[in-house]
């Protein structure tokens, strides 16, 4: 790497992240199904119709992740805990699930590993699906009593707690979209969805301040949004992108209302009453995580809102066909430090690139990979410069693992995971962030 641990302010913290149902093997343990688990059963969703049945069989192999963790000179780990595998049917508690994260938490602190953990990255309990999932406003209160539940249990040992990844995906990418689970599309659907993650959100941080827990926070993912050309008409495509992609959760947070071009199409979707629900949204945070992976250049185009275009653009890309634009990373500190943040703690929650990483000679030479992380820890550095509170960078992520509806082919992994004999391989990455890692 290019940079060293001295380089960044003293505590700066060096993590990777993971996820549940990305990682576990969802099969084992008694973990009960997820709508991810029917979605990806859907012929056409998901590449090969793959599922996290096994996954990396993390759930049986932590203890040896963990110690690539401490040996490659991490501060802390952000892991996700699977509702499903807790609560298998959305409300009742499996004894085997609860004493999983029990073990994978004191695991992490025998080893110096600060745990940090996300409350719900993605697999909702198909009951609870069945109950309409994101749409049904008694979501806020299944998602309290599943706070409750796993936070009681291991909530005295967390570095920090954020209750939901990526909002926007939850939301849009699934029920607009419908690329992910439950893979709907459909304009109520989602503007409900939306509005009752943020309520959901709120819910669970009071959940876990009347735990007693601190260092809460939320997780959210931005795509910096450029106008494909210099037009009034680009430009106004541009900025409802950014609203419904960037702006809507943070707003609903930070503001207590919902960007004006967004409600222009959701308005007449969400539940009534939404306006009186930021009383619980709002609730005070501790710190606040960016996902970042790319830009996207925007044009207009005559469809229903929400009109507009996606424009290939030519910088060089990542497997996932994602530009690799650094700078938006540091225009995404930079604007929330302005306008949402202030002194809040800022943390990079999520980056890192997808390869066709190969095996040679045992070994994988991934040395793209090490120049977008050089590139993108240089942008978190000029943030810090420029006078950013960034604390912390996660890199996505610890393994190869399942990438969504992309299936095992995209791997975004420091450490290369074989599916076949579930062997890690750490990668060149893997091995240039532990020498710059060391103290
Ligand atoms: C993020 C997700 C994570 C992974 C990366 C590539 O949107 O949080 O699970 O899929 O993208």
């Amino acid at each position: 790497m290019n940079f060293k641990r001295s380089d960044f302010p003293d505590g700066f913290l060096f993590g990777t992240a993971t996820s549940a149902y990305q990682i576990e093997g969802h099969s084992f343990g008694g973990a009960g199904q997820t709508h991810w688990d029917t979605f990806a059963a859907t012929p056409g969703n998901v590449v090969r119709n793959e599922n996290g049945d096994v996954a990396c069989d993390h759930y049986h192999r932590f203890e040896e992740d963990l110690d690539l963790i401490a040996a490659a000179g991490f501060d802390a780990y952000r892991f996700s805990t699977s509702w499903a595998r807790v609560m298998p049917d959305g409300v009742t508690p499996n004894p085997d699930g609860l004493d999983f994260y029990d073990r994978l938490t004191d695991a992490m602190l025998e080893r110096g590993i600060k745990p940090c953990a996300t409350l719900y990255h993605w697999e909702l309990p198909s009951a609870l699906a069945d109950k309409g999932g994101w749409t049904n406003p008694d979501i806020a209160n299944w998602f309290g009593d599943f706070t409750q539940t796993i936070m009681g249990r291991i909530g005295d040992r967390m570095h920090s707690v954020a209750p939901i990844n990526e909002p926007w995906c939850v939301g849009w990418l699934s029920h607009f979209l419908g690329h992910h689970a439950p893979g709907l599309r459909d304009i109520r659907a989602t503007a409900r969805a939306m509005h009752h993650i943020l309520v959901a959100h709120g819910t669970a941080i009071q959940t876990m301040r009347s735990l007693g827990m601190d260092n809460l926070g939320a997780v959210f993912n931005f795509e910096w949004a450029m106008p494909a050309d210099d037009t009034v008409a680009a430009r106004t495509a541009a900025d409802l992108y950014d609203g419904y992609y960037n702006r809507f959760f943070i707003d609903g947070v930070f503001k207590g209302h919902y960007p004006d071009n967004v409600l222009q199409g959701l308005e007449a979707h969400l539940p009534n009453g939404w306006q009186d629900d930021f009383a619980t949204i709002q609730q005070p945070l501790d710190w606040v995580g960016l996902n970042y992976y790319t830009r996207k250049l925007i044009g207009p185009d005559d469809s229903a809102w929400p009109s507009h275009s996606e424009v290939e653009g030519p910088l060089p890309k990542t497997q996932m066909e994602w530009e690799i634009y650094p700078d938006g990373l540091y225009e995404f500190i930079m604007r929330l430090t302005r306008e949402y943040t202030g002194k809040l703690p800022l943390f990079i929650t999520e980056n890192g690139m997808a390869n066709p990483d190969v095996i040679k000679d045992g070994a994988v030479d991934d040395i793209g990979r090490i120049a977008f992380l050089n590139a993108h820890f240089d942008a978190v550095r000029r943030a810090i410069n420029d006078g950013a509170k960034v604390e912390g960078y996660f890199a996505w992520s610890l393994l190869d693992n399942y990438e969504w509806s992309l299936g095992y082919e995209k791997r975004f992994g420091l450490v290369h995971v074989d599916f076949d004999t579930l062997d890690r391989t750490p990668k060149a990455s893997y091995h240039a962030l532990k020498s710059a890692l060391q103290r």
